[in-house]
C-alpha cells in the first residue's frame, strides 16, 4: 500500500522557474510514489485574494498551470479545496478543541499580520484549515517549505486533542521538508520571488526570456579571464537547465573561455528549451477547459471518496450525527 501524500497550493497568481524548482517539479517527481491528493486551497486564498473574479480566475489558471508542468491527474488526485464535502465542518469541530493563544503563536500568522494583511478571523485560523485539509485524508506525509513546519506541528497536536477526547481517529501526519534544491536565484542575485519583482515567468515567451536572462546581474570580468562559477547567477542558473554540459561549462568558466555575453546567450537557449513543451501544454488547456473542468470533476470525486470514511466516523464519535 503506498502512502498517502498531501499537500496544498495556494493559487495565488504568475509562477516562477523558483516555484518550479522548488516546489512543482517535486510533487511530480513524488506523484508515482505516493498516493498523491494536491489540494489547490481556494478557501486559504480568500484570506489574500480580495474579489470573487479574481480567485475563479487563480483558481483555474493554478489547476492549468500544475498540469502543465507535468501533474498527472491519472497518478495523483488533484482538486480544488471548496469541492470536499465535510472540510469546513471538520475544521469547525478543531475549533472548538483548540484555543486562541495557542493559534496566536504562529509565526505565519504574525509575520502576515505585521506586513499589513489584516487579521482577519480567517488569517488567524488558517492553520486550523490546513489541519482538517490534511486530516480529512489521513495523511501520512505532508511535502511543505520550511515556513510551514510550524503548521503541520499544530497540525498533530490537533489530532492528538481529538483523539484523547473522541478516540483514535487520526493518524499523526509527518512534515516532508522540500529541500529547495538550491533557493534558486533572481536576476538581481536575491531570492526569485514574485514580491522582489526579479523572475523568469515559468511561462513566459521566447523574447521574455531573452530579456530576462541578458538582464541577469553579473561581475565586470572581462571576456578572456576566469570567472568563479560558484559566484556567478547565470552558472547558478545553468546548473537547473543544463544537464550533462554542465561540467564543461564549469571548465569554461574556470578557463576563461567563456564570457557573461556567450554564457547568458547559452542559457536563454537551454531555458527555453526546457520551458518550451510546458508554454505549449499550458496553451492546449487553455483551450480545453472542459478537459480541465473534466480533471476537477473527477479528482473531487476520488477526494470525496477518501474523506468520508473520516467524515462519518467524525459525526459519530462527536456526537453530531444524533441518530
Ligand atoms: P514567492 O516567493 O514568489 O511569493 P511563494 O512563497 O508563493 O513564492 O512560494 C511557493 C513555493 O515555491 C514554496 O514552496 C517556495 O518554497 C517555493 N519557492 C519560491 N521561490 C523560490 C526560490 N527562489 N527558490 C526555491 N523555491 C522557491
Ligand atoms: N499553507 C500552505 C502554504 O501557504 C498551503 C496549504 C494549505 C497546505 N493547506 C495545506 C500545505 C495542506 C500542505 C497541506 O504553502
Amino acid at each position: 500500500m503506498k502512502k498517502v501524500l498531501l499537500s496544498g497550493i495556494q493559487p495565488s497568481g504568475d509562477l516562477h522557474i523558483g516555484n518550479y524548482f522548488g516546489a512543482m517539479k517535486q510533487f511530480v517527481d513524488m506523484q508515482n510514489e505516493y498516493d498523491a491528493y494536491i489540494s489547490i486551497v481556494n478557501y486559504h486564498a480568500m484570506t489574500t485574494i480580495q474579489t470573487g473574479r479574481e480567485l475563479r480566475e487563480n483558481t483555474l489558471k493554478s489547476v492549468i498551470d500544475h498540469l502543465a508542468v507535468g501533474l498527472d491527474p491519472e497518478k495523483a488526485t488533484l482538486f480544488v479545496q471548496s469541492d470536499l464535502e465535510g472540510l469546513n465542518e471538520l475544521t469547525w469541530i478543531f475549533n472548538t478543541l483548540i484555543t486562541a493563544p495557542y493559534l496566536e503563536r504562529a509565526h505565519a500568522y504574525k509575520d502576515k499580520a505585521e506586513k499589513g494583511i489584516e487579521p482577519s478571523m480567517g488569517l488567524f485560523d488558517y492553520p486550523v484549515l490546513m489541519a482538517a485539509d490534511i486530516l480529512i485524508m489521513n495523511a501520512d506525509v505532508v511535502p511543505v517549505g520550511e515556513d510551514q513546519r510550524q503548521h503541520v506541528e499544530m497540525t498533530r497536536e490537533i489530532a492528538r486533542k481529538f483523539n484523547n477526547k473522541y478516540g483514535d481517529v487520526f493518524k499523526e501526519p509527518k512534515e516532508m521538508i522540500m529541500k529547495e534544491v538550491a533557493v534558486v536565484p533572481g536576476i538581481d542575485g536575491e531570492k526569485m520571488s514574485k514580491s522582489y519583482g526579479n523572475t523568469i515567468s515559468l511561462f513566459a515567451t521566447d523574447t521574455e526570456i531573452r530579456g530576462q536572462v541578458a538582464k541577469i546581474v553579473t561581475d565586470s570580468t572581462p571576456v578572456g579571464e576566469s570567472i568563479n562559477p560558484q559566484n556567478d547567477n547565470v552558472f547558478a542558473l545553468h546548473k537547473l537547465f543544463s544537464g550533462k554540459e554542465i561540467d564543461e561549462l564549469r571548465q569554461r568558466y574556470e578557463k576563461g573561455e567563456i564570457g557573461h555575453k556567450e554564457s547568458k546567450d547559452i542559457l536563454a537557449e537551454n531555458i527555453i528549451k526546457y520551458l518550451t513543451p510546458f508554454r505549449k501544454t499550458r496553451e492546449e488547456l487553455m483551450n480545453d477547459k472542459d478537459y480541465v473542468y473534466g480533471v476537477l470533476k473527477e479528482g473531487a470525486k476520488r477526494a470525496n471518496g477518501k474523506a468520508r470514511e473520516i467524515i462519518q466516523k467524525v459525526r459519530e464519535v462527536t456526537g453530531i450525527k444524533y441518530v
